[in-house]
């Protein structure tokens, strides 16, 4: 497990957030459908989410860069195809749940508290503009964030450096004034290596990867967020 740390990480400026696993709950956008979709659903959400990742992955290592919403679209059909679901209304049904994902019922109490600290608050995502601006919006975390950077401004997919280079372009801090967390161990990884400091939000209670690089912590929940920054509630 990653290491316990003692004292609060000095000089963060900047919190960056990944959005989907992290901020956002993937399996509500089938889960909304579980009366349509039956025994199948929670299948189907967990296919539907290793694929969008792993597409995201392959995609930028054949140079073959397309959105998150194209991918997230090639995801679904994948899965569908799998559970043997061959219906493009219900595909389309499926595909609008992602611009109105439920949010974590921590996400706005802890960005409420973080940005009352004066600490700058950021999405760093894979997710195109338009489905980060909906789900941001439809959730109401627009208010906390003083910015929404989706990878399409550096046209490849986290974990390339390049994505993370978005945050430290955008603030004009050095990467060691940035906390980065995400739910997603491989994009911990990812963000640790590229400088920044990390805590890995273990929503699910996941392995540990066996990775270059590692997170500063972990934690189970977000509302132990703040205490590690040195901020009470
Ligand atoms: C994101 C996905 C990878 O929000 O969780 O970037």
């Amino acid at each position: 497990m990653p290491a316990e740390i003692s004292s609060p990480l000095p000089g963060i400026g900047v919190c960056a957030f990944d959005a989907y696993g992290t901020l956002f709950d993937v399996n509500s956008a089938a889960g909304r459908l579980r009366a349509e979709l039956g025994e199948k659903v929670d299948h189907l959400s967990a296919v539907w989410r290793t694929k969008q990742l792993e597409y995201s992955w392959l995609r930028s290592l054949m140079g073959q860069h397309a959105d998150f919403w194209r991918v997230t679209g090639d995801a679904l059909d994948f899965a569908m195809d799998e559970a043997g679901l061959d219906d493009d209304a219900l595909r389309e049904r499926l595909m609008s749940q992602y611009l109105s994902l439920d949010a974590y019922e921590d996400s706005r109490p802890v960005l409420d508290l973080l940005r009352g600290s004066g600490m700058k608050l950021c999405i760093l995502s894979n997710g195109a503009p338009a489905m980060l601006d909906a789900a941001t919006a439809s959730a109401g975390l627009g208010t906390y964030l003083d910015a929404v950077l989706s990878i399409e401004e550096a046209g490849v997919f986290k974990p390339h450096p390049t994505a993370y280079q978005l945050v430290p372009d955008r603030f004009q801090v050095p990467k060691e004034a940035v906390c980065f967390v995400s739910s997603n161990g491989w994009d911990c990884a990812g963000a640790a290596s590229f400088g920044f400091r990390v805590i890995w939000l273990n929503r699910a209670d996941r392995t540990p990867e066996r990775l270059p690089a590692k997170p500063a912590t972990a934690i189970r929940e977000l509302r132990a967020l703040p205490s590690l920054l040195g901020l009470t509630p």
